[in-house]
Order: C-alpha cells, then sequence, then structure tokens
C-alpha cells in the first residue's frame, strides 16, 4: 500500500515537471509573436519606450500634468505657442536647461531647439523623407543626414545604435501616424537667446 502511494507520488511529480516544463516551452511561441510584430507595430512600440512624444508632441494640459494631445500626435513644437521670456544668463553653459511647458521647445548652451514634426505631413512633417534619410540622419546627427548638426535635447546618440531594422520599423510606423499640418520654427542661434 505504502509503496503503491510512493509510486503514485513519484508519479505525479513527474506529471508536475512535465507540466512545468511544457509551460515553460509555451513561452516559445510568445516571443515568435512578438518578432511577428508588423514594422509599424514594432515602431509604435520603440517610440513608446523612446519617450518620442514627451518632446515630439504637444500637450494637453490637466490637473494631473501635461500628457500628450493625441490630436497632434508627434506633430512637433506648436507653430503657434510663443514662449515666456527669460534671463538668457540662465542658460550659460554651466547653468540650466529651460523647456517650455509642452516639452517641445529646448533652451540651452545651443540656442532653442523645437521639436521636429514627425507627421507624414509633406508640407512641415517627414511626408517626402525617405528610409534612407531617416537612417542616415539618425546615424549621423546630421538634418536629414547630411546637413547641419541635429541640437540636443534630440537624443540621435542613442538611436545611432539602433539596428537597421528597428529604424526602419520607427519610420515605418512615423509614416503611419495621421498627417498635422505644423510649421516648427527653425532654431535660433545661442547669441539670439532671449525669449523669443
Ligand atoms: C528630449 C527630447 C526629444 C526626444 C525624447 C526625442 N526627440 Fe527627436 N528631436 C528633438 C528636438 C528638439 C529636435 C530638433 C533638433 C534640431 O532642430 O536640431 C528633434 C528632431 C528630430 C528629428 C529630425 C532630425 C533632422 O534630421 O532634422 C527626427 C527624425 C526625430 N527627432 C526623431 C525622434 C524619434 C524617432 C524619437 C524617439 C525615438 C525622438 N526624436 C525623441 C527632441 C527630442
Amino acid at each position: 500500500m505504502r509503496k503503491g502511494l510512493l509510486t503514485c507520488g513519484l508519479l505525479l511529480i513527474g506529471l508536475a515537471t512535465i507540466i512545468l516544463l511544457q509551460t515553460s516551452g509555451c513561452s516559445a511561441p510568445d516571443q515568435e509573436g512578438a518578432v511577428m510584430q508588423s514594422p509599424v507595430e514594432r515602431g509604435k512600440y520603440l517610440v513608446t519606450l523612446g519617450g518620442c512624444n514627451d518632446c515630439h508632441t504637444p500637450k494637453n494640459f490637466t490637473p494631473q500634468g501635461p500628457v500628450p494631445d493625441e490630436t497632434r500626435l508627434l506633430a512637433g513644437h506648436p507653430a503657434d505657442a510663443t514662449l515666456p521670456e527669460f534671463d538668457p544668463a540662465l542658460v550659460a553653459p554651466g547653468n540650466w536647461y529651460l523647456f517650455n511647458s509642452h516639452l517641445t521647445a529646448g533652451v540651452g548652451p545651443w540656442g532653442i531647439s523645437y521639436a521636429a514634426n514627425l507627421t507624414p505631413d509633406e508640407a512641415t512633417g517627414m511626408g517626402l523623407w525617405t528610409e534612407e534619410i531617416f537612417i542616415q540622419a539618425m546615424r549621423t546627427g546630421k538634418h536629414m543626414g547630411t546637413g547641419r548638426p541635429i541640437l540636443p535635447p534630440m537624443p540621435w546618440q542613442g538611436l545611432a545604435e539602433a539596428t537597421d531594422e528597428d529604424l526602419k520599423a520607427l519610420f515605418a510606423y512615423l509614416k503611419s501616424v495621421p498627417p498635422v499640418k505644423n510649421a516648427v520654427p527653425a532654431p535660433v542661434e545661442p547669441g539670439e537667446v532671449g525669449g523669443k
């Protein structure tokens, strides 16, 4: 009788192990599922992790704080927003960086930079960009891959480390968001900073 119980117990343990092994084996399809994401889905995921909306999406201001304005997703610094006056001495090297409340304009020793319109609007966004231009810009830190240096706080140095596949996915997602017409101002040189 005892022997029977022991065998039964051992059998049960064996069965539990098999079930455990099988359940851990079950995670394989999930991982494959993640790899099977479409480039647009992958790009959306990377945009979320990369915090692109923090700087590139204008905000709605709620009692809980600023939240991304979904109607202007990734549309960049609002063309009609004015920056409050400030003392340029505040942003001398080693002092402060200042940001507007949308977090779309940043002031520092580099002057004033305005987060770009990443939507596919042809006139004011990235509608005319090719995948090659996007990858080149993120890899080199040059505007459109060949122009002036891309200014802080755009974290292109981190994006330069991304795989080609991930940069392509980012671009595919950016091409998929609704186009928003919003002409972001050109950056302001350090010498001309003073509350524009
Ligand atoms: C901390 C703020 C910040 C974050 C986070 C950020 N950006 Fe930017 N980005 C900027 C600013 C500011 C500019 C404009 C810089 C300039 O005018 O030189 C910019 C410019 C760009 C440009 C235009 C580059 C060019 O060639 O002119 C692209 C494309 C871009 N960002 C993509 C992204 C993507 C994709 C992400 C997320 C993975 C992201 N950014 C995250 C602030 C940010």
